[in-house]
């Protein structure tokens, strides 16, 4: 068995390039019977930049209520809120006093901001020791993350290694799992899908609104009797990840035909996500209606966690010497 682990964003409702492009291949792999798979959210990254406790409380409830909606298996792998396990943070302070200054100050995510420090709070500078934390706490030996943070794993390596060094092997240096082929789901406009240019979908908003975001998709101005080229077009190419091989040749011929309008062409997009998504959009409604039932399986996650934890911040204390 490998243990693998991830930490997943809790900055609010996951959107459709989240979930095509990181809440499924995660649940894919969770499903591998050589996996043993832990998911956490980083509430307490999320520390750094939320000011409002209930849109911290919120945010976790509408993730943690995505991958239960999408079937991630809590009796098989672990899901919790990272903030429910605080041994990470006693881990960080250990791991801090092996950190060396510049490896920080030269870290992507720290010199993104470093034109405007007095906005920087030590929580964002530190964030890559506790990300380290996070992994060493459970012994992870892969960590499927995006191409963004590979820095964020060489650091953590770099980390673990010091502190074998100072004691003896004592932690398990993790291996980043970077998918290269992972697809990049384009939103509204064409360009990636992000929260931040708010050009996103939302799938598990009502019928009526989500119908209206599919809408306002950027087409060109062609008329209703013009064949269309489906390649450019950024409706097809949604509809292309979502429907089944015999829809999307269909959907292709009636392009190039003509007399088929991008209001028709959204109109079977928007029929497609419904149907494609009909299960996750009632399971997540359900679950957001009853938070108690996310509490519970957060709950769950978060005392299996603990026994891991537990054991390897034993581990750890002994070797310091406490
Ligand atoms: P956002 O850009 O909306 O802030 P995040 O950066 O929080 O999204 O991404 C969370 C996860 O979702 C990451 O694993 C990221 O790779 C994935 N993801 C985000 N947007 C897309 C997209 N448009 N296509 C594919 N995957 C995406
Ligand atoms: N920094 C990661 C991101 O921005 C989230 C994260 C926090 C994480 N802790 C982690 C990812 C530990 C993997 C392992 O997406």
């Amino acid at each position: 068995m490998s243990r693998i682990l991830t930490g997943i964003q809790s900055t609010g409702k996951p959107h459709l390039g989240n979930i095509l492009g990181a809440i499924l291949p995660a649940i894919e792999l969770s499903h591998r019977d050589e996996n043993d798979a832990i998911y956490f959210i980083a509430d307490l990254h999320s520390l750094t930049t939320v000011r409002d406790p209930k849109v911290l409380k919120e945010n976790t409830l509408a993730v943690a209520a995505a991958w239960l909606a999408f079937g991630l298996d809590t009796n098989d792998s672990i899901l919790f809120r990272q903030s429910d396990v605080t041994e990470v943070c006693e881990l960080t302070w250990y791991l801090n006093c092996f950190t060396p200054y510049p490896m920080l100050a030269n870290a992507h995510s720290f010199k993104d901001k470093s034109s405007r420090l007095n906005e920087v709070n030590v929580g964002l500078f530190d964030y890559p020791v506790l990300m380290a934390a996070d992994i060493l706490l459970y012994d992870s030996e892969f960590v499927p993350v995006g191409k963004d943070q590979k820095q964020h794993l060489e650091i953590t390596r770099d980390i673990a290694g010091s502190f074998n060094h100072a004691y003896g092997e004592t932690l398990v240096l993790p291996e980043a799992l970077i998918n290269e082929k992972v697809m990049v789901v384009p939103g509204t406009d064409g360009q990636k899908m992000s929260k931040s240019y708010n050009n996103y979908i939302d799938i598990f908003q009502n019928d009526k609104a989500l119908r209206k975001q599919v809408m306002t998709i950027v087409t060109d101005a062609k008329s209703l009797e013009e064949p269309k080229d489906p390649d450019t077009c950024n409706v097809f190419r949604l509809y292309e990840l979502l429907a089944m091989e015999a829809e999307i040749e269909d959907l292709r011929a009636k392009y190039l035909a003509g007399n088929f309008g991008y209001g028709h062409a959204k109109d079977a997009l928007f029929q497609v996500i419904c149907k494609r998504f009909e299960k996750e959009r009632n399971a997540y409604e359900e679950l957001m209606a009853t938070p108690a039932l996310i509490e519970n399986e957060l709950s769950k996650g978060a005392l299996r966690a603990k026994l891991i934890a537990g054991k390897v911040i034993k581990r750890v204390r002994e070797k310091v010497g406490y």
